[in-house]
């Protein structure tokens, strides 16, 4: 059992208490599980333990080694992370401040209700986060994981451009040659403008769960690696929620036009419509790429997991392919005629079915 794990010793000696006063629980199923709620007295905290015990790639440092830095970094610079209270580099283990039981994931998957508050909370403690890492920049630097984002948005590109081109072949009625030719001038158009905006140094562990709800306060928290990524790509990962291995979760999008305008004022972006829109649509048609690879090879493994995560794949089909005709995020033309081309085919297809 966890109790008698030398850590847990360790952090009663810390608190000056006996082992008997810990009281820990896992937070995820025992066999996946590097996080304790820990509980002494009145008294709660998590234990993170990571597992890696090497620096990845061509990091220098160990994911413990980054996460501690980064969380101090962005503590002193007044962020809503959880302080560290106790850490161990020969366990690489961080005791840190309770956050509270609920992700914003859950909290979106359980109740339709009261988000507002706390998503525009969340919102500008994201932009208060974001502030802090480019203020921080030089002192973090060598903290860097590097990974080629051009390269790997090149990737989500082009994978993303064959699941429209899917779409159109496989509606019936619309005049295909057409929409391919007007479909490659968009997917020029949007490529160039992606890649021609700036990147900077963020978390590279953006999602709905690294995001904690305490009351109506929120925490971010899973800092174990930072490169060097968009912005908008990095909001749109922490304001869509998957409802992952949640009965009848399904993916809701907490992006509408009123966040955006929220968002462009906080940042002072005048072009963050347009960034939050196009990464948000590539985030969607990068889901319905993921359903349909599962569909077509059912026995992967990938496959099986996606199932066992997400459940009725058609469900979740359906669900991505409404938040992308749905969300009318900018002015961006070519986002626009991408959306419109999306629902002719896919409204024409599945009112014929
Ligand atoms: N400070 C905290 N307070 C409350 N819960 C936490 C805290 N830190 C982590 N957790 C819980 O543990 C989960 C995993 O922690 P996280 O730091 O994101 O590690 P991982 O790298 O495994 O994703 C979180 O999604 C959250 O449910
Ligand atoms: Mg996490």
């Amino acid at each position: 059992m966890f109790d008698d794990n030398p850590i847990i010793k360790k952090i009663a000696i810390f608190f000056g208490v006996s082992v008997d006063c810990l009281h820990t629980s896992p937070i995820r199923d025992l066999s996946e599980n590097n996080v304790w709620k820990i509980e002494i007295g009145q008294n709660t905290f998590a234990l993170k333990q990571h597992f890696i015990h090497t620096p990845i790639g061509e990091c220098k440092f160990t994911p413990f080694e980054i996460e501690s830095k980064i969380l101090k970094v962005l503590k002193s610079t007044g962020c809503s992370v959880p302080k560290i209270i106790w850490q161990s580099e020969k366990d690489q283990s961080l005791l840190i401040e309770w956050c509270g039981n609920q992700t914003l994931d859950d909290m979106i998957q359980k109740s339709r209700i009261n988000w507002k508050a706390t998503v525009s909370h969340a919102i500008l403690q994201f932009y208060y986060i974001e502030k802090a890492f480019q203020k921080s920049q030089d002192d973090l630097t060598p903290y860097v994981f590097p990974v080629d984002q051009d390269q790997q948005l090149q990737g989500i590109l082009g994978q993303c451009r064959k699941i429209v081109s899917y779409i159109v072949q496989s509606s019936e009625r619309v005049q295909r040659t057409n929409h391919q030719k007007r479909i490659d001038l968009c997917w020029n158009n949007i490529s160039n403008y992606l890649f021609s905006t700036q990147k900077s140094l963020g978390s590279l562990d953006h999602n709905t769960h690294n995001i904690l709800i305490n009351q109506q306060k929120t925490f971010f928290i899973d800092f174990a690696s930072i490169g060097w990524n968009w912005q908008a790509k990095r909001l749109v990962q922490s304001f869509n929620s998957l409802g992952a291995n949640q009965p009848g979760g399904n993916f809701v999008s907490l992006i509408n036009q009123e966040i955006i305008e929220a968002c462009m004022e906080i940042s002072g972006q005048k072009q963050a419509n347009a960034d939050i829109d196009l990464h948000n649509l590539l985030f969607y048609l990068s889901i319905i790429h993921r359903i349909l690879r599962a569909t077509s090879r059912p026995n992967h493994p990938d496959s099986v997991r996606l199932r066992k995560a997400w459940g009725n794949l058609k469900t979740r089909l359906d669900r991505a392919i409404n938040i992308i005709i749905k969300s009318n995020l900018s002015n961006y033309a070519e986002a626009n005629t991408i959306r419109q081309i999306i629902a002719d085919c896919w409204l024409t297809k599945n009112t014929q079915e």
